[in-house]
This record gives C-alpha cells, structure tokens and sequence, in this order.
C-alpha cells in the first residue's frame, strides 16, 4: 500500500479518537482523501454534519463505499461485529479495541476473515509501548514479561478493587490485583487494551503476569512493561496524559493510530 492508493478511508466510532486522528489524517497525512463513518449511536451526528464525512447507514453500507482502509475506535463490539464484515470484503482494518483479541474464539473468526478476503488486520500498539523491542526478542525466548499498571486509587472507582478495598482511603501504593493477563482482561476490561498489547507482543494471555497498582503517588496512568530472557532485559514506562476530549483515554492512543496509518504510506517503513 502506498499514499496513491489510500484515498478513502473508513472510520469506525468518531469519540475522543476518532475526531483526533480524522483532524490529523484529514489535515496532515492525507489532504486529499475523502472519509466515510459509520455512527450507530448518532453521537457523532454535529462533527459528521461539519466536516466532509459521508456517513454510511451500517457496515455493508460502508464495506460498498470501497474504503482502502478502515480505522476501528469504536469499542470492543465493533471488533466483533463490524471488523470481520469489513475483512472478508477485502478490506484491511487499524483497530484500537486490541483488548478484544483476548477471547480466542473471536481472534480465530478475524484471521480467518482476513484470509478469507486477503485483507490486513493491523494493531497499534495504544497506549503502551516498548512493544517492537518485545517481539524482537520473544524470536529467542523470553523467560517471564509482567505488565505493571499504575493508576491514582480514584481512576480503580468502578473495577472489582472497589470491592476489596476502600480506594478513597489508600495513602501508600497497594495492588489491586496480580494474576494472568487472560484473568486481567475478564476483571479489569478497562485495562484490557493495554494489557493484550503486550500478551499479544510476548508471552500470550496465559503466561503474561499483570499487576495492577493503586498507588497516591502518581497523577497518570503509567504503564511499565518487564521482560528477561536470554536477549537480556526489557523496562520500559510510559506516563500518559490523557486526551482533552476524553479523561480515560490516552492521547498517546490516538497517536499511535495516526503513526499506524502513516506507516502505510511510506516505501521506507520503521
Ligand atoms: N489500544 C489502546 O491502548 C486504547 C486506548 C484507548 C482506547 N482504546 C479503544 O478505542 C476505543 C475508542 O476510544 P475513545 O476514547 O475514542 O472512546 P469514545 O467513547 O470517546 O468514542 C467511541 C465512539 O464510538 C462510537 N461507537 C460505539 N460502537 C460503535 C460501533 N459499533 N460502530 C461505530 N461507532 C461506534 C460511540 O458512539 C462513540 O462515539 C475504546 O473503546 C477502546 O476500546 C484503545
């Protein structure tokens, strides 16, 4: 795929991501696409009306708008619903809701899709990073990868730790949980994105160790990613901000899609 053949553009959810990297593509990558959206819930229904966005009725109806490439940031649904559509239409997907490729089953449907329609499934790496430095060395063996995530007690409000612990009162960092990154997806959907990122990129969601902190010190989400094996050792933190339209969501989210896409169009890709 190269620039001159990326001229239509699918989007999948117009929320906080959506909106952030259509201004990008449509102002800096891409001047010249035209961009087509699907808008299930009519959340989106203002930005579409200004701004030069055809809005399809449904999945199909977006698939016949021929779309070179379709940027899921819709939500784990759309993974499973709309994507696999898409894929057998012979249409490559950017999806963000990774986390849902935790469930096997789902994962399996999508490859075969892909296959089915020759089409590229292609994951961003979200929130989290240190990821390309995690499959380079799993080509060796890795001996262990744990994902640490650090939240403020208040942003854990709503997770299965409200029921074990009092978060308004935690003054020193506590974990919250310890267990397999399969576990983690189930409990903690939330974190789930972030957590398959780096199962995907490793170990996989049975030997992938997750802890997750509630922890006063910090203001941010931040994410460690751990690894050894004979290659050496992996550390790796990222402290994110979130985006401006979105407070749970993280801007370096955003970035990574714009940096997925962009990638599509170079002849020299890094
Ligand atoms: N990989 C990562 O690290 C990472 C980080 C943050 C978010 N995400 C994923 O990106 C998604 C979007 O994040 P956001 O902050 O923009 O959320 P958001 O809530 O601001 O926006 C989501 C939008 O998608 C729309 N939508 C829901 N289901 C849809 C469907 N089936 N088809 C089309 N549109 C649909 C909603 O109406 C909403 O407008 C999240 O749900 C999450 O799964 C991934």
């Amino acid at each position: 795929m190269n620039n001159s053949i990326i001229s239509r553009i699918g989007l999948l959810g117009l929320g906080a991501i959506g909106k952030r990297v259509y201004e990008a593509l449509s102002t800096r990558y891409l001047p010249n696409a035209r961009f087509a959206a699907i808008d299930p819930h009519g959340h989106a229904s203002d930005f579409v009306r200004t701004h030069q966005i055809q809005l399809c009725s449904d999945t199909e109806d977006l698939a016949r708008w021929k779309p070179d490439l379709v940027i899921e940031c819709a939500g784990h649904d759309a993974v499973a619903t709309s994507v696999p559509v898409l894929l057998k239409n012979g249409i490559s997907v950017v999806i963000a809701s990774i986390g849902a490729l935790a469930e096997q089953p789902l994962r399996q449907h999508l490859e075969a899709a892909a296959e089915t329609g020759a089409a590229k499934l292609i994951l961003v790496s979200g929130a989290i990073g240190g990821l390309d430095a995690l499959r380079s060395a799993r080509t060796a063996g890795l001996d262990s990868v744990v994902y640490v995530g650090r939240k403020p007690p208040r942003a854990w409000l709503g997770s299965p730790a409200e029921e074990r612990f009092d978060l308004e009162a935690i003054k020193e960092a506590t974990t919250i949980f310890r267990g397999t990154a399969a576990e983690a997806s189930v409990k903690f959907p939330k974190n789930a994105n972030v957590t398959a990122a780096v199962a995907l990129s490793g170990l996989g969601f049975d030997a992938t160790q997750v802890e997750l902190i509630a922890d006063p010190a910090v203001d941010r989400n931040v994410h460690e990613v751990e690894a050894a094996g004979p290659f050496g050792s992996i550390n790796v933190r990222l402290a994110n901000n979130p985006l401006p339209d979105n407070p749970r969501t993280s801007w370096l989210a955003a970035l990574s899609i714009e940096e997925a896409v962009s990638k599509q169009l170079l002849n020299v890709i890094f």
